[in-house]
This record gives C-alpha cells, sequence and structure tokens, in this order.
C-alpha cells in the first residue's frame, strides 16, 4: 500500500503547531550539535547573475545586500517596493549591478510574463533563491483558484524552474566553470507536515488562524519534496548539472506575521525581535548554499540554520517526488505550450 494515502482529506494535514515548530527552532538554535562555518567575507561572486524572489522584505532583502556585496549581479523578482528596495540593496552593498523584477508569485500568469522577459532578455542565472513566502491569516485563492500557500511557495517555483530549464535560462550543459545553484527557502515546519494529499491534489480548502500553520507545514512539505525531485532529475546517474540545495532559515523577526490579528501583535513582536534572529543572520545559511565552494560540488542538501539535517523521510521519498512532479506538471502545462515529448521532460 502506498504511504502516501491520507483517508483524513486536508482537515488532517499537519498535527503540530505554531508552538512546536517555533520550539524546535529555538532547541537547534542552541543546541551544540556541529554548525557549519560561516561564509568568509571575502567569499566572492563578481559578475554571477543572482536572482532572488520575495527581496524586497525581510530574509530575501538580507540575502540580497549580502549577495550584492560579494560582487554579484543581482535579480530582485518581486512584486512590491520597486524601486525602493533594490535602491535601498545598492546603498547597503555599495553594488550599482542591482536591479528589480515584477512578479506576483501567486499568478501563474504573472510568472509566465517574468520567464518570457527573462529569456527575451537571454539572461542566464548562476544562482537563483526562491524566497517569497506568506502567512496568510486565512485560506485566500488564486486567480487560478488555488490556496495561496500552495501557489506561492510550490507551484509558481514548480513553473519558473520549468520554464528556465526548457528556456535555457538555468543552463544545464556545463557553460562555466562552477554550476548553476537554485536554492529553495523551505521550513522545519515541512517535518511535522502530513503526508501530500494526493487523492485531493492542489484542491482548495478553507482554513482560519487556527489552521493556517498546518497548511504552512504542507506547502512546505510541497516545496521540499519538489527540491528533492529537481535535484534527482537535474542530476541523473552521479552526474552534477545544477547544485539544488534546501533550507530553513529558522525564526526570523521580518514582516511574515504581517497578517497577524491586531490583538496578538503586541505579544507577538516582542519575542520575535528578542527571540528571532534578525534576517541578517538568518541569511547566512543560504549564502552558505549559494556561495561556499563545497556546495558546488555537493546537491540535495538541507539545512537548519547552520546545520545539516535531512529533510523529512516523506520529502525524501522518490515516489512522493515522482507523483508530486507528474501532478503538478498537469497543472502548469496551459502556461508551458509544450508538445507531449517536451511535457514528459517537465
Ligand atoms: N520568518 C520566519 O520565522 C521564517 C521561518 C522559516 C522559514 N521562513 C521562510 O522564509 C522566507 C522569507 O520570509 P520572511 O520571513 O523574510 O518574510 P517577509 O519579510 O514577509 O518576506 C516575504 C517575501 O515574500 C514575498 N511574497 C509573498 N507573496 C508573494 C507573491 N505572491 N509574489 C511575490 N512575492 C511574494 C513578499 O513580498 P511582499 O512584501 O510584496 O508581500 C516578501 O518579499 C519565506 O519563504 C518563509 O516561509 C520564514
Amino acid at each position: 500500500m502506498n504511504n502516501n494515502h491520507n483517508n483524513r482529506g486536508a482537515s488532517g494535514v499537519g498535527h503540530k503547531g505554531v508552538i512546536s515548530a517555533v520550539t524546535t527552532a529555538l532547541l537547534d538554535l542552541f543546541s551544540r550539535q556541529e554548525q557549519l562555518p560561516g561564509l568568509p567575507d571575502a567569499q566572492r561572486i563578481d559578475g554571477k547573475v543572482c536572482l532572488i524572489t520575495g527581496a524586497n522584505s525581510g530574509l530575501g532583502k538580507a540575502v540580497a545586500i549580502d549577495l550584492a556585496r560579494r560582487g554579484g549581479h543581482i535579480i530582485m523578482a518581486c512584486r512590491s517596493g520597486i524601486p525602493a528596495a533594490g535602491e535601498e540593496v545598492k546603498r547597503a552593498s555599495g553594488n550599482p549591478n542591482v536591479e528589480m523584477l515584477a512578479v506576483d508569485l501567486s499568478d501563474l500568469r504573472s510568472v509566465t510574463r517574468l520567464c518570457d522577459q527573462m529569456q527575451a532578455r537571454n539572461i542566464k542565472l548562476d544562482i537563483a533563491v526562491m524566497n517569497a513566502g506568506l502567512m496568510p491569516l486565512h485560506a485566500r485563492k488564486t486567480p487560478q483558484g488555488y490556496e495561496i500557500m500552495f501557489a506561492v511557495h510550490f507551484l509558481a517555483n514548480r513553473l519558473l524552474l520549468a520554464r528556465w530549464c526548457r528556456d535555457g535560462v538555468l543552463p544545464l550543459q556545463g557553460r562555466r566553470a562552477d554550476v548553476p545553484r537554485v536554492v529553495f527557502v523551505s521550513s522545519e515546519a515541512h517535518q511535522s507536515s502530513a503526508p501530500i494529499d494526493f487523492d485531493h491534489f492542489a484542491a482548495f480548502h478553507h482554513y482560519g488562524i487556527k489552521d493556517g500553520m498546518k497548511f504552512y507545514g504542507q506547502s512546505k512539505l510541497h516545496l521540499s519534496t519538489f527540491a528533492q525531485e529537481l535535484h534527482r532529475r537535474l542530476n541523473p546517474n552521479g552526474e552534477l548539472n545544477v547544485a539544488v540545495h534546501s533550507l530553513c532559515p529558522g525564526p526570523i523577526a521580518s514582516n511574515i506575521a504581517r497578517e497577524s490579528p491586531a490583538y496578538i501583535k503586541p505579544i507577538l513582536s516582542p519575542i520575535m525581535k528578542l527571540l528571532f534572529r534578525s534576517p541578517q543572520q538568518a541569511a547566512a545559511p543560504v549564502c552558505y548554499l549559494a556561495c561556499a565552494d563545497d556546495m558546488a560540488s555537493r546537491s540535495g542538501v538541507y539545512l537548519h540554520m547552520m546545520r545539516e539535517k535531512q529533510p523529512s523521510p516523506l520529502a525524501l521519498d522518490p515516489s512522493n517526488g515522482q507523483r508530486l512532479w507528474a501532478m503538478s506538471g498537469d497543472l502548469i502545462q496551459p502556461f508551458l505550450h509544450t508538445n507531449q515529448r517536451e511535457k514528459e521532460c517537465l
């Protein structure tokens, strides 16, 4: 029997809440388990083309500044903060080579427009940081009718990568000395999610503040499973064509809780400021996966902050990855305009 079969439906999604997710993160934050060394300031990525989604705020902006300081050509793929956030990244990094491209990742038509633009400009990515994310107060439908976290955390990335691989935006043939890298910002919340409900795949379900964290974890399980499947598909038979990594940055004092109700904010804000890491600190594992020499010769690595861990067994299971790939392939197909032969590869 397939262990993914989940008869509990979406109401059975996940089984732990925000408190357990934060507790795990804090325990890991203060654990003595061996950590990776930080990336030295001297590590340069001069001229490398780096795209970061959701780079106008929080973690994404901190990553954009760090990669710009290291000499990258920065493309901030954002739906807001244009052009102010780009100017801020230029000022903070001293690197004028920063541009912003508009995209709303909850709308697959907008994702398609971004891909068309990148293809037309013949952009070749060296580093892609798939960072954008959100925690809505309650379920919202995207223009294509999907639940918004499913769409932003997973489906938009699925379409972006399918287009980039097809269009050559992500060069798969060793064009340069270094292979390109793709870094997915996931969350430890994926570890406590119930299996992907393939029987109701991509179905919209209503939820409110009480269940939001469960659906957040579920959407990040989709993303973590996709990251592992992409890693296997792009690097068959031990080849290394693209370094595909993922991570949880740990709890961050960012804008992620912006939708939380007014009565929670007076409690949450001081807790976040006191206990959570700054976006600059949280950027360390992202930049390590994106720039460190030892991460160019590996793929499929998962970090929780600066510790290497295993993603959940569900995310690692190739049968889940194949199923997710095939079922989401059908969803993005109308936005790809491909023939059947191409479809099988995407
Ligand atoms: N904060 C934490 O404790 C924590 C813990 C684990 C993992 N993470 C992950 O870290 C990542 C960054 O989050 P953060 O903490 O830095 O939060 P944040 O400050 O709220 O930043 C989130 C970014 O995602 C963008 N975004 C959201 N929906 C989008 C859409 N439809 N189209 C385009 N961009 C969109 C936001 O753009 P707008 O400003 O336009 O909305 C913003 O730039 C997320 O993937 C999050 O799940 C965060």
